[in-house]
């Protein structure tokens, strides 16, 4: 890795039958799970699509909302970024740990630069209407650890098999120049 090489990560939960968000929030209910993912990214540089940024309710500093809206106001501490690249970059160069945190279209388009992919694999079909990107192959990837928990799910108040998984892909993209870099924000 070259040195100003830091680890960039993607963090996520995935239902079994592939479904990750419903009406711009997620499609069960799940406290400990969300905060598995806040305890993860605390600290870190986001890299955040645009419309899970707006469903979010805090969205701690050095957040980059990724847009094609040239003209976006986001909330102070973020910045609007045109591309996952831009982002990525950005979040980079705060010197904080980096982490992609969805929605389905960034994993999309970021998956290839990651070294990791914390993903919650929770053991229940939901229903949704975003579903996790097929392109992300994690099957090639190597499992680093596996946890499994059962967790109260209070959509349905039973308890939810969800196994905490974290995926390392050995030869991630190298991040490409990027021409253009916005300062907006
Ligand atoms: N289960 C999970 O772990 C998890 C994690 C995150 C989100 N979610 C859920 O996922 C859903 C949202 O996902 P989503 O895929 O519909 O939306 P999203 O990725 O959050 O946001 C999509 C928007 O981001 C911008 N964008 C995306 N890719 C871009 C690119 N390559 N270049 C420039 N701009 C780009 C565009 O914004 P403009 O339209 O402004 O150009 C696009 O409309 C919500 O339901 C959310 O709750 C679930």
């Amino acid at each position: 890795m070259a040195k100003d090489e830091t680890l960039i990560s993607a963090i996520g939960a995935v239902a079994s039958n592939g479904m990750l968000g419903l009406a711009g929030w997620l499609p069960w209910d799940i406290p400990e799970e969300l905060a598995y993912f806040e305890k993860t990214v605390a600290g870190a540089a986001l890299v955040i699509g645009r419309l899970t940024y707006e469903s979010m309710d805090v969205v701690p500093e050095d957040s980059f909302v990724v847009s094609r809206q040239a003209d976006l106001v986001v909330r102070p501490g973020c910045s609007r970024v045109a591309s996952v690249e831009e982002g990525l970059h950005r979040a980079l160069a705060t010197g904080k740990p980096v982490f992609v945190i969805g929605g389905a279209s960034v994993y999309a388009a970021a998956w290839r630069y990651c070294h990791r992919f914390y993903l919650t694999r929770i053991e229940r079909a939901f229903d949704g209407d975003s579903r996790f990107p097929e392109s992300v192959q994690l099957s090639d990837w190597k499992v680093e650890s596996e946890t499994v928990r059962q967790l109260r799910e209070y959509k349905s108040n039973t308890d939810v098999t969800c196994r905490f998984l974290i995926y390392q892909q050995i030869n991630p993209l190298s991040l490409p120049e990027t021409d253009c870099i916005s300062v907006t924000g």
